[in-house]
Formats: C-alpha cells, sequence, structure tokens
C-alpha cells in the first residue's frame, strides 16, 4: 500500500515535471517575426544599412545580409514602384502563412511585428520610401523629420500604413 502510494505520487510527480518542461521548451515569444530569418539585401557601402541591421537585431529579429549585384532590378521585380524604394530589402521566406513579406528600408521594427501579427488583407509589405531622417538607422543627432510607413498590395497599390510623429513613436 506504502509502496504503490509512493509510486504513484512519483508517477505524479513525474507528469507534473514532463508536463512543465513541455510548457518552458515552448517558444515565449510565437509570432512569426521572432521566429522568421530576414535576409537583407543592400550594398556594401551602406552605412546607415548597417545601421538599420543593428536595429532589427537588438529588436528581436534575426537577419542575414546579402549583397546581390542587381539590387534595384530586384526591388522592381518584387513589385517595389521607384518611388517607393530605399537602400536596403529585407525579405522573410515563404511560408505556409505566407507570401513572403518585403519590408523596404528604414522601417521601425515595432511596425514590422505589428503588420506580421496582423497583415491587412492583400497586403505583402511595408515600405520607408527613400531615407528618413531619425528612423532607425538614420539617426543624427536629434534630428527627426515626420514620415509614413507605407503599405505595400499584392495588387500593386499601395496605402499609408501608419503616420511616425515623433522619435519615440517608432520604439
Ligand atoms: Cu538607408
Ligand atoms: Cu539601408
Amino acid at each position: 500500500m506504502g509502496t504503490l502510494m509512493t509510486s504513484s505520487i512519483f508517477t505524479a510527480l513525474k507528469v507534473a515535471v514532463i508536463t512543465a518542461i513541455f510548457f518552458l521548451s515552448l517558444p515565449t515569444k510565437a509570432t512569426l517575426a521572432n521566429d522568421t530569418l530576414f535576409t537583407v539585401y543592400k550594398d556594401p557601402q551602406c552605412g546607415c544599412c548597417q545601421g538599420w541591421i543593428d536595429h532589427a537585431n537588438q529588436s528581436g529579429l534575426v537577419t542575414k545580409t546579402v549583397h546581390p549585384d542587381n539590387l534595384y532590378s530586384m526591388k522592381k521585380q518584387l513589385g517595389i514602384a521607384p518611388n517607393l524604394q530605399s537602400c536596403h530589402t529585407a525579405i522573410t521566406p515563404r511560408t505556409k502563412l505566407s507570401g513572403g513579406f518585403i519590408f523596404e528600408g528604414h522601417v521601425p521594427v515595432k511596425y514590422i511585428k505589428q503588420f506580421i501579427a496582423k497583415t491587412p488583407s492583400g497586403a505583402f509589405g511595408l515600405s520607408v520610401p527613400g531615407m528618413v531622417v531619425g528612423s532607425p538607422g538614420m539617426e543624427n543627432g536629434n534630428k527627426f523629420r515626420a514620415y509614413k510607413i507605407i503599405q505595400l498590395n499584392r495588387d500593386g497599390s499601395h496605402v499609408v500604413y501608419a503616420e511616425i510623429k515623433s522619435y519615440q513613436q517608432q520604439f
């Protein structure tokens, strides 16, 4: 009797421990952004691109850098119109959930995560056209210029996704 009870307590404990290990081993950040490799296509000479990559890594994104010869024709092929282009292009792989997302230029990671967590229908990415002073990777003292994050849609259209009015809003 005593042995039986000890062994059933032991079994219950074992189950509890295994259950705890199972839940602890689950990724704590379950969003796609945190599990996804972002391949960043850029020019090897671009310093602000590296600034953005640092921002991305510090914000929890996993990145890999590629220096293609045909950066701008690649952007065009990806469906990023010339007026919506910036220096670098970050791309997530195709998954069952998405055809892969594209983030053009100095998009704050906060908005990348938001976009991936809740993708507007028909959208495939975001862009911050040009190189806006004060955006992540484009810091220059206290300078900041308000800007818009543009949503890129698969039908070729684009709309404003977010308006960034202050430096702090980016983080
Ligand atoms: Cu740049
Ligand atoms: Cu860049």
